[in-house]
């Protein structure tokens, strides 16, 4: 298996992989109906951020993707988004994909890199924990599902290089 960046040739593939996981209905927020078909979403991503690709001979079989905070302040955060083709998943690509984008991310300006994963998706969250991805925060009943049933939201995050230290307990005094 070789992990490298997507070109623009492998888009339409991305697009299509990503349809037929929408499907599945279990992972993505998105509707299938309500993620756009269009490839300008993609190609933005590949121009301004960070798209990666597994591929075993011609099948392109995973893609992780990070998005940079689009304001000044967040650039350093990288939104993290990672899927392997169904009959392709228990078999490492989900592994080698993270190891991949943990080694490139810092170059592009990346200090931390977040996620949101449905609580209850277990093989996900054993990969990012054992990325050493911290849960930073719970949302109970943040997604209905079509058939009424609530999903919890789970925030994970990892940085990249030394956080900051924490911020004082109490902020100073602001001048008036
Ligand atoms: C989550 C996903 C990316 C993981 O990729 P993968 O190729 O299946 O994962 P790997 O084979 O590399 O396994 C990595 C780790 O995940 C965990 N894992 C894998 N299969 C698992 C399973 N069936 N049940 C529970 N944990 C599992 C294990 O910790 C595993 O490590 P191990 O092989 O040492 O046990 C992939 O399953 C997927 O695309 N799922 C659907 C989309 C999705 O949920 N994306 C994340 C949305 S936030």
């Amino acid at each position: 298996m070789k992990i490298e960046a997507a070109r623009a040739a492998d888009l339409s593939a991305i697009l299509a992989l990503r349809q037929r996981l929408l499907q599945e209905g279990s992972w993505f927020v998105a509707e299938p109906e309500e993620e756009t078909t269009q490839l300008g979403p993609w190609q933005r991503l590949l121009e301004r951020g960070i798209l990666r690709v597994a591929r075993q001979g011609p099948l392109l079989v995973g893609v992780v993707m990070v998005r940079p905070g689009s304001l000044r302040r967040q650039r350093h955060v990288g939104a993290l988004e990672i899927f392997v083709e169904t009959s392709w998943r228990g078999k490492g690509v989900g592994r080698a994909l993270m190891e991949d984008i943990v080694g490139v991310a810092p170059a592009q300006g990346i200090q931390k890199l977040s996620l949101a994963v449905y609580a209850d998706n277990v093989r996900a969250i054993a990969l990012y924990k054992f990325f050493d991805f911290k849960e930073e925060g719970r949302r109970q009943g943040e997604y209905r599902m079509a058939d009424g049933a609530y999903r919890d939201d789970l925030l994970m995050a990892r940085w990249l290089s030394p956080p900051p230290a924490p911020l004082p307990a109490t902020p100073p005094p602001v001048d008036r």
